[in-house]
């Protein structure tokens, strides 16, 4: 049987999602979901939940010990929009919570961790296009230098004391279920929410800005594929590339368009300009492909579809 898996962050964007399909997998009581603030209605009645803040060393030891917690999955971090505007409060929330999860698997709290690395971790010398496993990152966003170090961190704790943790770069990810929040890729959620609502939509990147992307339901499905893999098929433990589609506001306005044709787009640049034009077009991810046998399932067309067909059938 699953031992008891914990969420940190399960009230976020990918948070949420995964506490459902660890439930649906494992049954709603062996997985806790855990946030510093309470999440949405459907999220608060499906199993239990702890008011946790994943920075407090000795609350969360207290949780772990209680529910006898063997996996935790730490989705909360401050993403890279943000992490601009507050540097510090980003690299306390982003490191501090890290270590203390590497810290109770090196003391045998815990078994396996899963952290979220993300494309962030390039930067503007990194070759952009088809952008390898191995190559320059010298990322200069707070929050792309809080995921490079937490990626030299994981790798560390793994060679040294043997700590079983499994990390993805995550491309932008897109879901209907839950918003990003302060992130340079949420355009390509905020998109298909106002071409329904306004069939209008001012985009804060320019209309060419190329960037590595996928649908959550890819992302959740490589995760688990991730952590249930054999140890020995895994043999990066910084991060893995990941990849599924990449495209610009241009592009995912033109595939909405094919639905919504009186659909219009303009294009007002602000500061996630300069964020995203330091990161990759796409991603090369064919050594995760190799290890452990990950493939995507959705390109843009079953994106946009999926999105637009599902948040037409919510109430505005
Ligand atoms: N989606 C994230 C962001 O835009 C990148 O990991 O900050």
């Amino acid at each position: 049987m699953q031992k008891p898996i914990l969420i940190l962050g399960a009230c976020g964007q990918i948070g949420t999602e995964l506490t459902y399909e660890l439930r649906k997998k494992y049954g709603a009581t062996r997985v806790i979901a855990s946030d510093i603030r309470e999440g949405n209605e459907n999220l608060m009645d499906s199993g239990p939940f702890e008011l946790l803040d994943a920075t407090d060393y000795n609350a969360l030891e207290e949780v772990v010990a209680y529910y006898e917690i063997s996996e935790v999955y730490l989705m909360a971090a401050m993403l890279s929009a943000t992490a601009e505007k507050f540097p510090m409060r980003a690299w306390n929330l982003n490191m501090n919570s890290l270590f203390n999860v590497l810290n109770l698997a090196k003391e045998k709290k815990i078994d396996k961790v899963f952290w979220p690395s993300s494309i962030a971790v390039f930067g503007p010398n990194t070759p952009t296009d088809n952008t390898p496993q191995n190559t320059i990152m010298e990322p200069n966003t707070v929050y792309g230098i809080s995921k490079q170090s937490g990626e030299r961190w994981c790798n560390y704790y793994h060679q040294k004391f043997g700590v079983d943790v499994r990390s993805l770069r995550y491309p932008g990810l897109i879901s209907h279920k839950t918003m990003p929040g302060g992130g340079t890729t949420d355009y390509a959620v905020e998109i298909y929410h106002q071409a329904l609502s306004k069939k209008a939509y001012t985009c804060f990147l320019n209309k060419d800005t190329k960037l590595p992307m996928m649908f959550m339901d890819d992302a959740i499905r490589a995760t688990l594929l991730l952590m249930e893999s054999d140890p020995k098929d895994i043999k990066i433990r910084s991060s893995y590339n990941l990849a599924a589609m990449s495209f610009s506001p241009e592009e995912i306005a033109k595939s909405i368009q094919t639905r919504i044709p009186d659909f219009k787009i303009d294009y007002k640049p602000d500061f996630r300009q300069e964020i995203a034009d330091s990161w990759p077009n796409s991603i090369d991810d064919s050594q995760t492909r190799s290890d452990w046998g990950w493939k995507p399932e959705f390109d843009l067309e079953r994106t946009t579809q999926e999105m637009l067909d599902n948040l037409g059938k919510k109430p505005n």
